[in-house]
């Protein structure tokens, strides 16, 4: 699984890899800092690769959320009002990247294909309701066949159980995308809720059978590091 950079040729893409990026990370406060952390990364990585990110919406998306609840928007609705969030923070990371990014979200994955073709990094949110930003980079993922998918998110990796509340929680790393689906079989799927990764993301893997790897995106240098060291948790595609 190990990828080495310097086996590049120079001025040769070697990999078209999707990028997701939690919210919980990106804007885990509300500044401009984690935006311009990631996009100097994804920067260095575009010139040796084709780079597709997709952001989440993380702390904003489920505030607004609940507020769409109490109105008794419905499960769908709420869903939309995260979407919303998660291309607010798409757009902000496109800002963070300058003339590197294609300037417009695209709301489906023909536009980020269609966006793909100015050589440019296409930065997207969500797609559409009933699953996460996890699911929307493994689908966009088969779309552009990517080599590689890498998952940042707010723990080192998926742990036989919460990390947070147990300290002697164990860390898989790896674990095949059929187990992952059962581990998530009975995890909730109401908007805003969907802890870690969403079986609908897990399914894409085992069917389109895509490297994936879900590091803690917190520091933003292991987005480098999971190219070169065997760090996190790979999923895999059986
Ligand atoms: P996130 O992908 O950020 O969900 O989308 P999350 O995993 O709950 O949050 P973080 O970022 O990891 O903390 C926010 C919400 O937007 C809706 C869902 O309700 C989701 O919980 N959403 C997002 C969709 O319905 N479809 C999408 O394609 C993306």
């Amino acid at each position: 699984m190990l990828i080495n950079l310097s086996d590049k040729k120079k001025g040769e893409v070697i990999m078209k890899v999707v990028i997701t990026i939690g919210g919980s990370i990106i804007i885990k406060e509300y500044n401009h800092q984690m935006f311009r952390d990631y996009a100097n990364l994804l920067k260095e990585l575009h010139k040796e690769h084709d780079i597709y990110v997709v952001v989440g919406g993380g702390k904003p998306a489920r505030d607004y959320i609940k507020v769409a609840r109490e109105l008794d928007g419905g499960e769908a609705n709420c869903d939309e009002i995260g979407i919303s969030v998660t291309r607010i923070n798409a757009k902000l990371l496109i800002m963070a990247l300058g003339d590197d990014a294609y300037p417009v979200v695209p709301t489906n994955f023909n536009k980020a294909m269609e966006y793909a073709t100015s050589n440019r990094i296409v930065v997207m949110g969500g797609s559409e309701p009933a699953h996460s930003t996890d699911a929307v980079g493994s689908i966009l993922g088969e779309f552009v066949k990517a080599d590689l998918i890498i998952n940042l998110t707010s723990v080192d990796g998926l742990y036989d159980k919460d990390p947070n509340k147990y300290d002697d929680a164990k860390l898989y790393s790896e674990i095949t995308a059929s187990e992952m689906i059962d581990y998530l079989s009975d995890k909730d799927v109401k908007a805003g809720t969907y802890e870690f990764f969403d079986k609908t993301g897990a399914q894409m893997i085992k069917r389109s059978g895509i490297k994936t790897v879900i590091v803690n995106g917190n520091d933003p240098n292991n987005l480098l590091r999971a190219f070169n060291e065997d760090i996190g948790t790979h999923i895999l595609p059986e």
